[in-house]
Formats: C-alpha cells, structure tokens, sequence
C-alpha cells in the first residue's frame, strides 16, 4: 500500500469509515437492505444538492451522468454547450452525438460573456449545457445566471456539477438547473464509479420518446419508485455502500460548514500561490470565480510537468498536471472532499521544497496558508 497524499482533483482520499463500509458482505440489490441504503443516499443527496426535484444514482462515473443528461432530452435539437475547458468540450461532443451543438466557445480558462450565452439562446435551443466547476481550468462557470437565461428562453439548463457539488454551495432548484450531476469521488468524497443526477419536472417533461437503454432515467424514476426503492439494473452495490458512508460523514458534518471548509482551504492555497510570486492560471477579476475545490497555477518558466510532478511524487505528494494544449503550462492541486489544513500544508512544503530544489526562488507560501487557516 502506499502513502502518496493524494491531493489531484479527484479521486480523493477516502476515510477509513467509507473503506469499511465497502468491505461489508454483499447482499440482494432488490432487498430491503439495499432499499435503505439506497433511500438513504438519495435523502441526503437531495440536501447536498439543496433540491425537491427527484434524485438517482447510477453505476457509471461523472461522464456516464453527462451522458444520461443529454441522451435523455435531447434527439436532433439544438443545444447551445459553453465551453471554456475539457469538460465543457466533452459536454459538446456529447451533444454533437444526440443533436446539434450551438457552441459559446472561448479558450479555456477564460470567462463566460453571459451576452454571447444569450445571443445563442435567441435562437431557440431547446437546452444550454455548462460545467459549474470547470476542473481543468480552477474556475467557476456562472451557474446562477445562466440558469435565469435558460428560464427565460425556456431551454432546459443542464449543469456538470461533477465537482462543484458537495464542496461548495450548490442550489440547484434556486438556479433552476433542470438536470444537475455529481461525481462520487470528488466533493462527496467516495470512491469513484458513481454519479447522482437531480431531474426537474421541466426536464421530465422533455423526455424523449427514443431513450438509452442503460442510462434510461425514466426507467431509474420506475424502479426508485418501487415498494423496495432500487435500481433498473445491478448496481455497484459496494461502491453504494462506500457512498452512503461518505454521505453519512457529510451530514455529520453539516454542508454550511463542508462549504466553508473548502472555502478556507481554497482561499490558503491561492495566498499562498500569490505569496510565492507564482500566478493562478485563470486570469479572472472576479475572485469568486476561482474554484473552492481545485487551483490551476501556472508553470514556471523553464519547468517541465515532469520535473514539478515528478519532485512533488519523491516528497509523497501527488497533484495533477494540465491537460491536452495544456500539459506543461499548468499544474493543479485538487483541495476537495475531506481536505484539512494537514494535508493543505504538507502539499505546500513539498511544492516549495520542489521548486527550490528546481532553482525556482518561490518561499512564503506556507507561512501565507498557515496565517490564512487561522
Ligand atoms: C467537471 C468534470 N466533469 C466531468 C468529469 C468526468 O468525470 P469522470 O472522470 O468521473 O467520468 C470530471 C472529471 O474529472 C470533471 O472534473
């Protein structure tokens, strides 16, 4: 086994309460067993989405919710899918596979004109995709104002809340989202290979008459809906017991403190980047837009992806590099699900000790953080 701290944008560490339950001997998924733990999960899912609207979980990862949303409502329409980073661009060419994207395009890392998202809207889309937290670039998307849009020109606003939800605040009936997902193994701090998807009556009500088969949510709303709430098919039954744990935790903890939390390890590590002269990637002058659950930095000059990652992996420390166009330009420290101060500031270390070792002149970040989390 080893003892990397790993600090990338997903997976997380997972507490040794979510491990136990995932050792639990396996039972009838069409049981009253699974029926609790199922019902128990969505319960809670619901507060951590802060929605009325009904909740599933599928066995597939984040990208498998992506999918679902867009499978189900849409078959040949228009939809406009912003994009400004890899998640957003997997978001299109999702859509490109059910109907036809609008794109609102911008280099990745750059802010959303909600002028342009408009304009494209005008033209009567029948729904907008965005990703809420965009991971590959450390930056929020805003949610809350695209979804008045949506409402505006009636298209249903679909968000990738894949890791946003969980860790920071997230309301979703409020913004009007009408399909939001999450990724287990982000925010929630489970283990990877789940995704929960939130669906308003809006979007029921476009559902299309041609559906997947695997991912069919009305299917996911028959069989929840049973006497013994379950699944169409057999769920990771295990990976359900893991998830119910970690949401147990989640409650325990209360999500206004989970939020704050993030927020106060967020906000320590981009003082701590601006102590060490070293520059965010996203260029934003709105500082809430910078993400609560992952930092995107810039690489310093004459660094390689290797030579960073590579003396962060020797000092114990794994944090993810950028990627497609732009591996070697940035890195990325995922701060999500159970972070603490402990591990915000051992990563710290690592970095400064790295970039000394690397002749980068980059001191002050941990004494910063360390002032911060007071
Ligand atoms: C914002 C966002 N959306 C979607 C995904 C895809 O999720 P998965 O890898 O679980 O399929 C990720 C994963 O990093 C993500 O960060």
């Amino acid at each position: 086994m080893n003892s990397e701290l790993l600090m990338i944008p997903g997976p997380v560490l997972l507490h040794s309460r979510v491990l136990k339950a995932m050792s639990r001997p396996m039972i009838n998924h069409r049981s009253p067993e699974f029926a609790e733990v199922y019902g128990e999960c969505i319960a809670i899912l619901k507060e951590v989405f802060q929605t009325k609207n009904d909740v599933f979980v599928l066995s597939g990862s984040g990208t498998a919710g992506m999918e679902a949303a867009v499978s189900n409502v849409v078959d040949g329409d228009d939809v406009v899918t912003i994009v400004n980073g890899k998640f957003g661009e997997r978001f299109k060419e999702i859509v490109a596979l059910y109907g036809n994207p609008i794109p609102v395009e911008y280099e990745w890392g750059n802010p959303i004109e909600l002028s342009d998202v408009e304009g494209a809207l005008e033209k009567g889309a029948s729904a907008v995709t965005m990703v809420h937290n965009e991971t590959s670039v450390g930056m929020l998307n805003p949610a809350k104002e695209v979804g008045a849009l949506a409402k505006k020109y009636d298209a249903l606003f679909i968000m990738d809340g894949v890791s946003s939800i969980g860790g920071v605040d997230v309301p979703v009936d409020k913004w009007g989202v009408d399909i939001a997902i999450v990724g287990s193994q982000k925010c929630l701090a489970a283990p990877p290979g789940l995704a929960a998807l939130a669906v308003s009556e809006k979007a029921w009500e476009r559902m299309k008459a041609k559906s997947p088969y695997y991912l069919d949510l009305q299917a996911y709303r028959k069989y929840a809906a049973k006497e013994l709430a379950q699944t169409p098919y057999t769920p990771a039954v295990s990976l359900f017991f893991g998830l119910h744990e970690a949401l147990r935790m989640i409650k325990e903890e209360g999500m206004h403190e989970r939020i704050e939390r993030h927020r106060k390890c967020a906000e320590a590590v981009r003082k701590a980047m601006n102590a060490m002269d070293m520059q965010l990637f996203p260029r934003l002058n709105d500082v809430s837009a910078y993400s609560n659950t992952v930092t995107a930095v810039k690489m310093p000059e004459g660094i390689t992806d290797k030579q960073l990652r590579g003396g962060m992996k020797k000092r114990g420390v794994l944090i993810a590099g950028g990627q497609a166009h732009l591996k070697d330009k940035i890195f990325r420290i995922g701060h999500m699900g159970n972070v603490s101060t402990k591990e915000i500031l051992v990563t710290l270390e690592a970095l400064e000790s790295t970039l000394s070792e690397l002749g980068v002149n980059a001191e002050g970040g941990v004494a910063a953080a360390k002032d911060a989390l007071k």
